[in-house]
Order: structure tokens, then C-alpha cells, then sequence
């Protein structure tokens, strides 16, 4: 069964207050959610793995580690995820970025792609799916299949902020994936905003209010 991290650092937190809080403007929510983006990587590559290799330092030969390579892809889904993309890259800089667009058919209520491009080899990937709000889960859950269905084995989410409904879907459809959250809301309300949550993070960070 997937895992819910609350990335409860202190940073994060802080820095979480500032972009729930309804007087932040577009500017300032934009730098402070790449920030937790960075901060959220920095803990979520936490067990990259390492392998050793010797250097010279100016004092004498040394064995240090190195990243081993792992290859890792970053996911944002359209549009809020590409709030976190810059803050993402700025910690995992070899990191490949693919995009993933959906909607739900209003009749057939299908999950439609309405744009979809991703990194040619993703399964040897390690995949990390970015939406900062975890609502309904239903785009997050739509994303991870359409991933899934194209060869995608291992995958992370990392959001912002998550309501309960949103995890618990997530569990439900997709019990291997692991989720990294900066908090974990109250619950929906009858529009499926998150409580207390943000506001709708897309306009908020393109200004389209
Ligand atoms: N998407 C948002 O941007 N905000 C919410 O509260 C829920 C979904």
C-alpha cells in the first residue's frame, strides 16, 4: 500500500502560510511554491541512491560518493503542476520533464488527454507526478493511469496540499504509489475547493483570477 509523507519541515511550513494566505499576489506565490518545490525535493531524494568514487582533494586521495544516475522524469499535469517544475529541476537538474493535460468527457465522463508528452524511455524512470493541490484525486488518478498505460513503473506525487478524499483515491486506484504532501487539509467543500486549503492554485499562480 502507497505511503503518505507529510514533509513537515519547518521551511515548508512557513512558507505554506504565506501562499494559503489570501493577500499573497502572484509574484510572491509563484517564488514561494517553487520554493517548497525545491524543499519538497530535497527531502523527496532523500534515498537517491550513491555509489563511490575516489577524488583528490587538496590534501590527499579520497573515496566520496556521487549520485549513481538513477534517471528520473518529473510530471507535471496541467497547468498548476508547472508551478513546481522550476523548483523541482533546481535540486534534480538532470531530470527529464514530460507533460500531461486531461479533462473529464462531461458525458461519458472519461478521462480525455488533451495533451500528453513524455520522455521516450519512462519506464527505466522514476517517475515524479507534481499538482500542488490534491482535490478529488481525480486528475491526479486520470495522470498516473495514463502514465501507468504507457509503460510508467514507478511513480511518486508529490502535492502541496492534499484533502482526505484526494488520498484515499488515490490509495484506492493506485495502492504502489507513495505520496509527499506539505499538508494534509481538512476536507472538500461543496465545489471541491480544499478546506482551508489555497484558493485554486492555477489562477493564483498565473494571475487569472
Ligand atoms: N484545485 C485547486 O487549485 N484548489 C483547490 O482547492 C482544489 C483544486
Amino acid at each position: 500500500m502507497g505511503t503518505v509523507h507529510v514533509l513537515d519541515h519547518p521551511l515548508i511550513q512557513h512558507k505554506l502560510t504565506h501562499i494559503r494566505d489570501k493577500n499573497t499576489g502572484t509574484k510572491d506565490f509563484r517564488e514561494l511554491v517553487n520554493e517548497i518545490a525545491m524543499l519538497m525535493a530535497f527531502e523527496i531524494t532523500r534515498n537517491l541512491p550513491l555509489q563511490e568514487t575516489t577524488i583528490e582533494t587538496p590534501v590527499q586521495e579520497a573515496k566520496a560518493n556521487v549520485l549513481a544516475g538513477k534517471k528520473i522524469g518529473l510530471i507535471p499535469i496541467l497547468r498548476a503542476g508547472l508551478g513546481m517544475v522550476d523548483g523541482m529541476v533546481r535540486l534534480i537538474p538532470a531530470a527529464k520533464v514530460g507533460h500531461v493535460g486531461l479533462y473529464r468527457d462531461p458525458e461519458t465522463l472519461e478521462p480525455v488527454e488533451y495533451y500528453i508528452k513524455l520522455p521516450s524511455d519512462i519506464s527505466e524512470r522514476e517517475l515524479i507526478v507534481l499538482d500542488p493541490m490534491l482535490a478529488t484525486g481525480g486528475s491526479a488518478a486520470d495522470a498516473i493511469h495514463s502514465l501507468k498505460k504507457r509503460g510508467a513503473k514507478q511513480i511518486r506525487l508529490v502535492c502541496i496540499v492534499a484533502a482526505p478524499e484526494g488520498v484515499e483515491r488515490i490509495k484506492k486506484e493506485h495502492p504502489d504509489v507513495d505520496i509527499y504532501l506539505a499538508a494534509l487539509d481538512e476536507g472538500l467543500d461543496d465545489k471541491a475547493y480544499i478546506v482551508p486549503g489555497l484558493g485554486d492554485a492555477g489562477d493564483r499562480l498565473f494571475g487569472t483570477k
